[in-house]
This record gives structure tokens, C-alpha cells and sequence, in this order.
């Protein structure tokens, strides 16, 4: 034994890093696992719609048994970066520019752990996905709001504006937006732009619900912006696109410069994605999108859900993009959202999110819950009957 480290048991020291303890409840994990029985679960985002392609399945079954078994280039399967260059705005250069990485949730991780030092502000719009509170935390990042009030959910231009400063190192952009459905406007995209060059920010623009914009709408990536373009990093992902979430493949589009500094700590944290997975979209993928059109069938899927809630008394309207209705309770309950939708679930059978995970002040939450509607037709009308009593 070294006499200078005496063998002593610390016994004041908290178990795991500070940057773990500063990690958000998991508010939504817990209600998913208390899920169980006969209940229609409109709470989580996983996919019920559309259902997986079975030519990807066909081609990871194939995969496997062909050999593609081992380590990929981290960078990623190249024709699959290829394709997804292909499919975006201003097609990147798939070899200095696009990472294949773990869905998008390794994507933002990997984002943030390359772009923020501890004690950097990360200025995040409310309400927001949770998982990007917990990314900034991973990062040491300190979160600064900026609010924004329903059923628009815009975000005051003057208080975005004041948001940045000199301790601003990023932004977390998300539209089509989670819990929300909102995309960012031409102008606010702009205002973004302008600041992010005037504190010399990044954008960290989260588009994973790009292919789901309705009624003639188009999503804008932060790539598009003139003066966001050189200082964004794109992710993306397959999961809800092709519904394939379990498979865990998704993107990290940036500028070279950038790229370089992602590919880094992609090798320090995953070293890459699933060798067989990407190999399967590489080749199944492309086929599927000859009459491939995703959204006008989602787009069905969310009148359904919103007839239903307004049917039900919740108030809402239809969102233009992405997976959720942000639907306010205050015409059914006074009761918090939590509870709320605890006592929804015993009563009818339908399980909702809460909305109180999406916001800085959990309150602020309380007056709404989110809705998934990437589900097949006959849940969304079953929820419908379960929700209004009628058929
Ligand atoms: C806004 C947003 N970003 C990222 C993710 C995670 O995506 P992935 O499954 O590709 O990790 C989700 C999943 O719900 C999401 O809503």
C-alpha cells in the first residue's frame, strides 16, 4: 500500500460526475415504462406509422448473413452518404461534410460535446425536446430559455436577440419542432443568422422531422440560410423518416472545418453505426423513394388526431410539420398535466405526454400535453372513440 494514499473509503462523495447529476428527471422515460395493459399510447414518438419498409429489412437480414459484420469507416458507409447528400438542399460533399452517426441522439451529443466548453451558454427555445437540455448538460453547457407562449409558440424577436451575448457559444434550432410541430419562419431564420454571425455562434439545427411538412409548407434548413450555412451543424435521422428508431442511424451535416472536429469526438464516443444497418439503407433506401411520399399519408394521420382531441375538448390546431399535436388542457381540467394525463390514461384508455418536460419551469408545462399521431389510422380512431365516447 502507498503510505501516501492511505486505503480510506470516501464516504462524502457523490456517486457519478456532477455533469450526470445535472442531466434532466427523465420525465417521459418514466411514464412510458408505466405504460402497460390495454392502452392506446399516443405518448412516445416511436413509430406505428408508416410501418418499416420490408425491402430494409430484407437488405439488413441479407446484410448480415453476407459478411457485413465488422467495424465500418466511423465516417460512414460512403454510398450510403452519398444518397443522403443527394437528398439534401445544396447536396454536401459526402466525404468532407456528412457523418453517419447513432440516430440523431449521438448526432446532437456528439454536436454539442464538440462545439460547447463547460461553462459556455447554449441558448435553447421553449419548450423544447428534452433530450437537448440533457446534451447541453453532458457538454457542462449552461441552457439559456428563450419563452415563448401558445398556441403559436413564436419566439419573441427581442427576447431571442437578447439572448445572445459574449458567453453565447451555440443554439439548438429544431424545426419542424418537437413538442410543437412549428417550423422556424424565413425571418426568424434570418435573425438567427445575423446574431449567430454577430457573437460568432453555432447553430446546432435539429431537422430530424424535415420529410413531415404539411399544406404546401417547406422546411428551410439552417444550411439554406445565407450566413448560417458555414456556422450550422445539420442532424438528421432515419428513425422516423423510415421508421426505423431501434436501428439507430442518423446524420451530422456540417462545413468541413467542422466536420473534422465531429468526426473526432464521433470516434471517441460510438466510433460509428451499425455496419450492417447502414449498409441495408445504402442499398434498399434509394429504391424506396420512387413514389416514396411519407407525408400525405402523416398528414392524414394528424387530422385524425386533431378531430379527435378537438372532439374531446382539448384545444389545438393542426401543427405544419413534424410527429405532435401541442394540445391545451384548460378547457378539461385544472388539474396539472401530469396528473392530468394519468388520470386520462385510467378513465379512457389513452395515454398522452405531458407536457411539463419540454419547459425550463416544468409549470409552464402544466396547461398542455403532447400527442403522437405517427400511428396507424385504426389507433388514432380508436383513440378517437375512446376519447369522445362515440364511434
Ligand atoms: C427533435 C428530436 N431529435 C432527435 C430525436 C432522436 O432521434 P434518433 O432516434 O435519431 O436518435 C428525437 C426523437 O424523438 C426528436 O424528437
Amino acid at each position: 500500500m502507498n503510505p501516501s494514499h492511505p486505503r480510506t473509503t470516501p464516504t462524502s462523495r457523490p456517486l457519478g460526475a456532477e455533469r450526470v447529476r445535472r442531466l434532466p428527471g427523465g420525465g417521459l422515460v418514466g411514464l412510458l415504462k408505466a405504460a402497460g395493459g390495454d392502452v392506446v399510447n399516443l405518448a412516445a414518438g416511436t413509430p406505428g406509422w408508416p410501418a418499416t419498409p420490408p425491402e430494409l429489412i430484407k437488405h439488413a437480414v441479407h446484410a448480415l448473413h453476407e459478411g457485413v459484420n465488422q467495424y465500418e469507416n466511423p465516417d460512414g458507409n460512403a454510398l450510403l452518404r452519398e444518397w443522403i447528400a443527394c437528398s439534401l438542399p445544396g447536396r454536401p460533399d459526402p466525404a468532407t461534410e456528412l457523418t453517419v452517426t447513432a440516430g440523431a441522439s449521438e448526432a446532437l451529443a456528439v454536436a454539442l460535446l464538440a462545439a460547447v466548453d463547460p461553462g459556455d451558454e447554449v441558448i435553447l427555445l421553449e419548450p423544447f425536446y428534452e433530450n437537448f437540455l440533457s446534451a447541453v448538460a453532458l457538454a457542462g453547457g449552461v441552457p439559456r430559455f428563450v419563452p415563448a407562449q401558445g398556441p403559436d409558440w413564436a419566439p419573441d424577436p427581442a427576447a431571442l436577440t437578447a439572448a445572445f451575448g459574449p458567453r453565447t457559444r451555440a443554439i439548438v434550432l429544431n424545426s419542424p419542432a418537437n413538442p410543437t410541430g412549428r417550423l422556424l419562419t424565413d425571418e426568424e431564420l434570418d435573425l438567427i443568422a445575423e446574431q449567430c454571425a454577430t457573437w460568432d455562434v453555432v447553430a446546432v439545427s435539429d431537422e430530424v422531422y424535415a420529410p413531415y411538412v404539411y399544406d404546401g409548407a417547406r422546411h428551410r434548413s439552417a444550411a439554406e440560410v445565407p450566413g448560417l450555412a458555414e456556422r450550422s451543424i445539420v442532424l438528421g435521422s432515419f428513425s422516423k423518416s423510415h421508421s426505423v428508431s431501434g436501428w439507430r442511424l442518423g446524420y451530422l451535416r456540417a462545413a468541413e472545418p467542422w466536420t473534422r472536429l465531429l468526426r473526432q469526438v464521433h470516434i471517441a464516443t460510438t466510433g460509428g453505426a451499425a455496419a450492417p444497418l447502414q449498409h441495408a439503407m445504402a442499398h434498399a433506401g434509394p429504391a424506396l423513394h420512387d413514389g416514396w411520399d411519407p407525408a400525405e399519408s402523416m398528414r392524414t394521420m394528424r387530422d385524425h388526431a386533431v378531430r379527435a382531441l378537438t372532439e374531446a375538448g382539448f384545444s389545438c390546431s393542426a401543427p405544419r410539420g413534424g410527429i405532435y399535436v401541442m394540445a391545451g388542457i384548460a378547457g378539461l381540467t385544472d388539474e396539472p398535466s401530469p396528473r392530468f394525463a394519468r388520470e386520462l390514461a385510467e378513465r379512457t384508455g389513452v395515454l398522452v405526454a405531458p407536457a411539463t418536460p419540454f419547459f425550463a419551469d416544468p409549470r409552464h408545462g402544466d396547461p398542455y400535453v403532447r400527442v403522437a399521431f405517427n400511428r396507424p389510422e385504426a389507433t388514432l380512431l380508436e383513440a378517437h372513440r375512446r376519447l369522445t365516447g362515440r364511434p
